[in-house]
């Protein structure tokens, strides 16, 4: 039972939660933990949010989306469905009056992002994206380490998340096109590519190149695993999107990023390490989010230094999830104003969609603003 230090709320506030899956639990933790009561919860499937109530002291398993949305002690709401109901989810919620903490991606398509972006505007409340790599310790450690420009100015990047076998939910709304908008790209790469872009300053992407593939999706009866996050696995349903894409995107700035992710792969885990590299004209650094691991490396008083910061947090992910209710508390309680924006979800949705444009067309394309 996860119950809210009440005696140390330092923005307390009531939050509800929209789809009690997978995702759904590390919100409730992650507010819990930043002292923000979990009091709502709404799910098609009425036992997924019974059991949640009931993991969440005070927690109350709504009937419907309505009787969520019409309660007038949520101030804000968390939407954790599946990809394909973001966008009337969003817009339900920001004209029911509540700020919104939207989980990746943003929508399907760009117009849909428009859509929400919209509806965020009619109604005047705050719109969070979840892209929760950023609060990631390293992540922040990494963060000020560029603002007090140690990197200098940053040419290129690359960021890799390979893994051996972790398809979500193999068969399901995970691995179905009209249910997700697409595969690996959609589920972790958007994490990666924000990331950068955040780190970087928000440069505005300009070109991209890149190839997708499905090794995995045509035999899914052969698929040998261990763990499945959203499983279990439907041997009978869709397996329509890719398992693994790699591209290079070009930003207005110069810098270029080498984005390489997989659901799937045959390689061992940690051969390519997962993480992300950035290359400044001052400095380098690589890092990786889930094991802590930083490293700078740069020059002073005529020497090649390495800077190996000690990041003092046993576990990264549960601190990660900590992080974004924290400052989504500040949003919801103090008017503070959202850091992942719309627009910026609206970016992510427009490298992603021009990926697959120029996997199709084979050959590099424009991202149109
Ligand atoms: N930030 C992250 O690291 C992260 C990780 C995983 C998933 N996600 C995102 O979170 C969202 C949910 O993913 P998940 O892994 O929890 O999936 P999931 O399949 O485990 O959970 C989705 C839940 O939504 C419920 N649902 C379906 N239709 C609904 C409706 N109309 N109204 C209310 N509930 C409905 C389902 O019953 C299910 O319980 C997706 O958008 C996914 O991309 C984010």
């Amino acid at each position: 039972m996860f119950a809210a230090a009440k005696e140390e709320l330092a923005v307390p506030y009531r939050l509800g939660i929209i789809g009690a899956g997978n995702v759904a639990d590390c919100h409730a933790q992650g507010a819990a933990a930043a002292g923000v009561e979990v009091a709502a919860v709404y799910d098609v499937d009425k036992q997924r949010a019974e059991a949640m109530a009931q993991r969440f002291d005070g927690c109350r398993a709504c009937a419907s989306l309505e009787q969520l949305l019409a309660m007038d002690d949520l101030p804000a709401v968390v939407a954790a469905v599946p990809n394909d109901l973001h966008k009337d989810t969003a817009i339900a919620v920001l004209r029911a009056g509540k700020d919104l903490l939207l989980e990746k991606p943003m929508a399907m398509t760009v117009a849909e992002c428009d859509q929400i972006i919209a509806a965020r505007d009619e109604a005047g409340r705050a719109l969070q994206m979840g892209f929760v790599s950023r609060g990631a310790p390293v992540a922040v450690a990494v963060q000020r380490f560029i603002a007090e420009g140690r990197l200098g100015r940053i040419h290129h990047a690359k960021a890799t998340m390979y893994r051996r076998r972790g398809i979500p939910g193999l068969g399901r709304w995970f691995t179905t096109r009209s249910r997700a908008g697409g595969g690996c790209l959609v589920d972790i790469g958007v994490h990666l590519l924000d990331l950068i872009i955040h780190l970087t300053g928000n440069p505005r992407p300009d070109r991209v190149s890149a190839s997708c593939a499905s090794a995995f999706g045509p035999r899914m009866e052969d698929y040998v695993y261990t763990e499945m996050w959203a499983g279990p696995p439907n041997f009978q349903g869709v397996f329509d999107v890719e398992d693994s894409a790699n591209g290079l995107v070009r930003f207005d700035d110069g810098m270029t990023l080498d984005l390489s992710v997989a659901w799937a792969v045959n390689i061992k885990e940690q051969v390519l390490p997962d993480g992300y590299v950035l290359l400044g004209d001052r400095g380098g650094c690589v890092f990786d989010l889930w094991t802590n691991r930083l490293s700078i490396y740069t020059e002073q008083d005529g020497h090649q230094v390495d800077i190996s910061p000690v990041i003092p947090t046993e576990d990264p992910w549960a601190a990660a999830w900590r992080a974004e209710h924290e400052l989504f508390a500040r949003i919801v309680t103090q008017g503070e104003a959202p850091s992942a924006t719309g627009e910026q979800g609206r970016v992510i949705q427009q490298i992603v969609q021009s990926m697959y444009e120029s996997d199709r067309a084979g050959q590099e394309v424009s991202i149109q603003a």
